[in-house]
């Protein structure tokens, strides 16, 4: 005679419970862990807002003042970094399309809307070739402090090969190139929603920034 060890129902019992039992310590051990993992994110965020925003513009605590920006590529939250209340620089990511899939940057912009650092956070370049993109491996990304929309060309915005002001690298340009187009995206986001990132916009409706004026003293790289 069969035993009901062996019978569907008990089978479908037994899997059912220790489902039961696997989600709940999982359940336990998120809701433990959660607040540590927080806690390391905001670190982390921490550690990247402060190499793409000089300490100098910060009198604040910039993962705590954020607005969310409705971009092309969706929602993109915004660090804000005040003195004396008002808001001094902000920082975000951005995505480039490279060799090995995405390569998230984030960008440090001050209230005229030039760069004031550039990092790629993560990636999956091929080391040796694309990574070069990395601040540990090459200081490439400083090339895009200073630079604005204002003070440089839309056609330089490229690598050297296309006729732009950036360097490529020796066997690999699509990785620059996808990050020299993320940032420069990343400053077309600024100059479209400069006044709510810059908390100025309660009574303005958004739009474009004012082009640049000839008489700003900003010189153009063309
Ligand atoms: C195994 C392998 C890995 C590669 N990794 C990269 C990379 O990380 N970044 C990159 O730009 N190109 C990489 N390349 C080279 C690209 O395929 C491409 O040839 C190069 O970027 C030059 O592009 P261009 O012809 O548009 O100038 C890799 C090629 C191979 C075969």
């Amino acid at each position: 005679m069969a035993s009901h060890r062996t019978a569907p129902w008990f089978q479908g019992v037994l899997l059912g419970g220790f489902c039961l039992v696997c989600s709940a310590v999982l359940a336990v051990a998120y809701r433990f862990s959660a607040p540590d993992i927080e806690r390391r994110l905001k670190e982390d965020m921490e550690v990247s807002l402060g190499q793409v925003v000089p300490a100098k513009y910060r009198g604040n605590d910039m993962v705590a003042d954020t607005v969310s920006i409705d971009g092309a590529e969706g929602p993109t939250t915004v660090y804000r970094a005040r003195k004396d209340g008002q808001v001094t620089a902000v920082a975000y990511r951005v995505v480039g399309k490279g060799y090995g899939g995405d390569i998230v940057i984030v960008m440090g912009v001050d209230r005229s809307g030039e760069i004031l650092g550039v990092r790629v956070v993560q990636h999956s370049e091929t080391p040796g070739l694309g990574d070069k993109v990395d601040v540990r491996k090459t200081r490439w990304v400083d090339a895009f402090k200073g630079l604005s929309l204002a003070n440089t060309a839309a056609a330089k915005w490229a690598v050297k090969k296309d006729g732009g002001r950036f360097d490529q690298f020796s066997g690999a340009t699509i990785t620059p190139r996808a990050v020299v187009k993320a940032v420069k995206d990343g400053l077309a986001l600024f100059s479209s929603h400069r006044a709510r990132m810059l908390d100025e916009a309660k009574d303005a409706l958004p739009g474009p920034a004012p082009a640049p004026s000839s008489t700003s003293g900003k010189k153009t790289v063309s």
